[in-house]
């Protein structure tokens, strides 16, 4: 063992595929599936990952582990043929939120749409009156025993949203608890201003007015607590146009937060357009996009962030086009949009799922769509959602022995192990039915 090799202090031994979310580096391989599919993933066999400091240190062939890393003082997982995958990416939640909205759900049932919903005074309105009620208290305990279900299912970064306050003081509550989770280390958390998810009651007929408090007010306030990293706009039909959403993101912008927007959810009126032009890092939903709309982010830095889960739990089939988007050129992420209103849905592999069997993706695009493309999403491609040394040390070891289980089980919970930055954080042993 060289003298000077750093510190492991954890060893997994024994993995039998490890999905590391890069591209292989030799064509080829036994899957003539992958063909069609616009990512040819590195798939590694029987190798040994090491991780020290919160990072991962070393993912190789056993036989190269001691001269890489002095092993003496950690703790050694045997994989037994697992696979492992990065840690699992949620790049859109609206995961802060107080109440529940099953009695829309109900009315939705029976052919009552969002839209619909939303202009007889429910929706995110509604979603507002609850939380303005809640305390922080019951918010934290609420999202952590959400988070704690996320993380039982493979998410080790969350992007949380605000976005149901819609009043200075309100956003600042939203964003103080999601600043709370981050330190309290539970996942990684990134934390999202969107007092523009829609225009409160108390401002029902002055749009204008409360455009300019989101400007004028919440943004300086926001920045100045020093929480979020980015700014959102609800770009749609009946909340905010594509001329105030670039003056709320631009203004976010020169407050340091960086722009993302969800467009084209329901019409497409340039949201997305409006995206690649910012250079936002991305945009997000895109079920209704159009061929313009994957133009400008084929050209672009922009990631395409879809939510499959909002399609199914809006009770639609209108899926974004994602095949389109790739073969176009777009980055395209998968996320779950949970939130009390369009989607209830935690699960990434169940996303994956409906990607795959819904919009045409290959499970190697869904997979790097929740890890690698994912961490492009919250601009963090520089800390996690690859498994390559100098990365964070977040992985899953899954009760599974091929990445393309993932979709495959839908549903079945497949997760075996999480680690964050090198520490196990759930465990849950099953075995694996070969
Ligand atoms: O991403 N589209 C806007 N915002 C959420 C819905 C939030 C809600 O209905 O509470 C979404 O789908
Ligand atoms: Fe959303």
């Amino acid at each position: 063992m060289n003298p000077a090799s750093p510190n492991a202090e954890l060893v997994v031994t024994g993995i039998g595929q490890a999905f590391t979310g890069r591209p292989a580096t030799t064509p080829g391989g036994d899957d003539p599936t992958l063909d069609r599919s616009t990512f040819r993933p590195e798939l590694l066999s029987g190798v040994t990952l090491a991780a020290g400091g919160g990072r991962i240190l070393y993912l190789g062939p056993e036989a190269g582990l001691e001269r890489a890393v002095d092993t003496r003082a950690a703790e050694t997982i045997e994989a037994e043929g697992r696979l492992v995958t990065p840690g699992l990416i949620d790049a859109h939640t609206h995961l802060v939120f107080a109440g529940r909205r099953h009695e829309e759900y109900a009315l939705r049932c029976l052919g009552a749409s969002y839209q619909e919903i939303a202009a007889s005074g429910g929706g995110i309105r509604a979603s507002t009156r609850a939380f303005r009620e809640a305390d922080l208290d019951t918010l934290l305990a609420c999202s952590r025993l959400r988070l704690d279900a996320l993380l039982a299912l493979g998410t080790t970064t969350v992007e949380i949203k605000g976005g149901y306050g819609l009043a200075t003081e309100q956003e600042l509550k939203a964003l103080t608890v999601a600043g709370t989770l981050a330190r309290e280390g539970y996942q990684r958390v990134t934390a999202t201003f969107l007092g523009a998810h829609a225009v409160p009651d108390d401002y029902q007929g002055r749009q204008d007015a409360y455009v300019d408090l989101v400007v004028e007010e919440m943004l300086p306030a926001v920045a100045e607590q020093g929480i979020a990293r980015f700014c959102d706009v609800f770009c749609e039909t009946g909340y905010f146009s594509v001329a105030e959403s670039e003056r709320i993101l631009e203004a976010g912008r020169a407050h340091g937060l960086a722009p993302k927007i969800h467009s084209d959810e329901f019409e497409a009126i340039g949201g997305t357009e409006l995206a690649a032009r910012l250079g936002a890092v991305s945009a997000d939903h895109l079920t209704a996009v159009t061929d313009s709309g994957i133009r400008a982010l084929a050209g672009s830095r922009t990631v395409g962030v879809l939510l499959p889960g909002t399609t199914i739990f809006l009770g639609k089939t209108d899926f974004a086009p994602a095949r389109r988007m790739l073969e176009a050129g777009v980055a395209v992420a998968l996320a779950t949009d949970f939130n009390p209103g369009s989607s209830t849905f935690i699960s990434l592999p169940l996303m994956t799922t409906l990607a795959c069997s819904q919009m045409g993706l290959h499970p190697a695009e869904a997979v790097a769509g929740v890890t690698a493309v994912a961490a492009r999403a919250l601009g963090l491609e520089g800390e996690t959602g690859r498994l390559e040394p100098g990365l964070a040390a977040d992985l899953v070891l899954w009760e599974a022995d091929d990445y393309r289980m993932i979709p495959y089980a839908a549903g079945h919970p497949l997760v075996n192990r999480v680690v964050i930055a090198g520490r196990t954080v759930y465990t849950q042993a099953k075995g694996i039915c070969r």
